[in-house]
């Protein structure tokens, strides 16, 4: 066991269990070895295997409502269930906050995990709902499952960190950003203040990937790169659309906000090619917006760079 390990005794420990992990705690902190400041674990390296069997289950769900997991129908719904499943079994608080857009019933899914100050509040969220034309795999599929999976990481790990950690799936963005705006619009001014920061994710396993961050506080944006700088791996500042998705109405409301982005209908220069490969002069996802936004439309180095680079983001700055 690391030093830095928290012990949990179970409650019908014996007395002799119970002085062994003393022990151990004791032992650990003598060796004098560990460093003076907060000792949380690493970030763990995302198995992006089990964000891709998350688009799997996307994409029957969208099969098995009329090929698509829009806003208003039962897709949607089906989606959100299946989100909250996860969450729930895992020991997050969850809540669906409902709204209506478009004559539809809507709904937001918010996880809080147990602990931390509530003061500094760092939520990471993706957009669930697709447009009516397709399954949504890449957009937003891909950001939905890797902030799932973050999110059950962070339960594996019994991650304690200092702040607060709140994930949240929203509806209705391509309706227009209407389930991020409305939860933006449903807080207190308090409780928007006590946002330390919010953490998007749109589209990050696009097929003809590039690698953007968003270019927004400062703070996040620097944990974001560093991850990408110890890959190896040259980013760019996002600029496809800046305030297209969830993070502006966080924005507007006075909220450091960053993220990240693989590209959508902008095609891959010649100079990104250099930097990343893949093929210039066609789109970072042709399938953007159309039926063919499948699971065939996955770039599975980005998704999984992306998932880790999440994961990351959230261990960093929830400490
Ligand atoms: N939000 C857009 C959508 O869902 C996609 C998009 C376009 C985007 N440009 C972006 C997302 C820039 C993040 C950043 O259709
Ligand atoms: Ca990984
Ligand atoms: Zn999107």
């Amino acid at each position: 066991m690391a030093p830095h390990m928290k012990l949990s005794v179970p409650g019908r420990a014996t007395a002799t269990a119970v002085v062994a992990a003393v022990s151990l705690l004791v032992g650990g902190s003598m060796a004098g070895a560990a460093p003076a400041g907060p000792a949380l674990a690493a970030a763990p390296d995302i198995p992006v295997a089990n964000v891709k069997a998350h688009l799997t289950q996307l994409q029957s769900i969208a099969t098995a409502n009329g090929g698509n997991r829009a806003h208003g129908r039962p897709g949607y719904r089906a989606s959100l269930d299946y989100m909250k499943g996860k969450l729930d079994a895992a020991g997050f608080t969850t809540r669906i906050q409902q709204f209506t857009a478009s004559g539809r019933v809507g709904y937001n899914l918010i996880a809080d995990w147990p602990g931390g100050d509530t003061g500094q509040v760092v939520m990471a969220g993706s957009h669930l709902d697709s447009v009516s034309s397709g399954p949504g795999i890449n957009d937003n599929g891909s950001g939905s499952a890797a902030v799932l999976e973050t999110a059950l990481a962070v339960s594996r790990a019994n991650l304690q960190p200092t702040k607060h950690l709140r994930f949240a799936w929203w509806g209705a963005e391509e309706l227009g950003l209407v389930g991020s705006r409305h939860y933006v619009n449903s807080l207190a001014t308090g409780d928007r203040s006590r946002i330390s920061g919010y953490l998007n994710f749109d589209m990050i396993g696009s097929p003809n990937p590039g690698y953007f961050v968003y270019d927004d506080d400062p703070a996040i944006e620097k944990t974001f790169q560093a991850y990408f700088t110890g890959l190896g791996v040259p980013t760019e500042i996002e600029t496809e659309g800046d305030g297209r998705s969830d993070h502006a109405p966080f924005k507007s409301a006075g909220v450091p906000v960053g993220g990240l982005f693989t590209g959508a209908s902008r095609a891959k220069t010649a100079a990104q090619v250099t930097k990343w490969g893949g093929t210039a002069g066609l789109a970072f996802d042709r399938c953007y917006h159309s039926s063919c936004d499948t699971t065939t439309n996955i770039n599975d180095t980005a998704l999984d760079r992306n998932s880790d680079a999440i994961a990351y983001a959230v261990w960093e700055l929830s400490e």
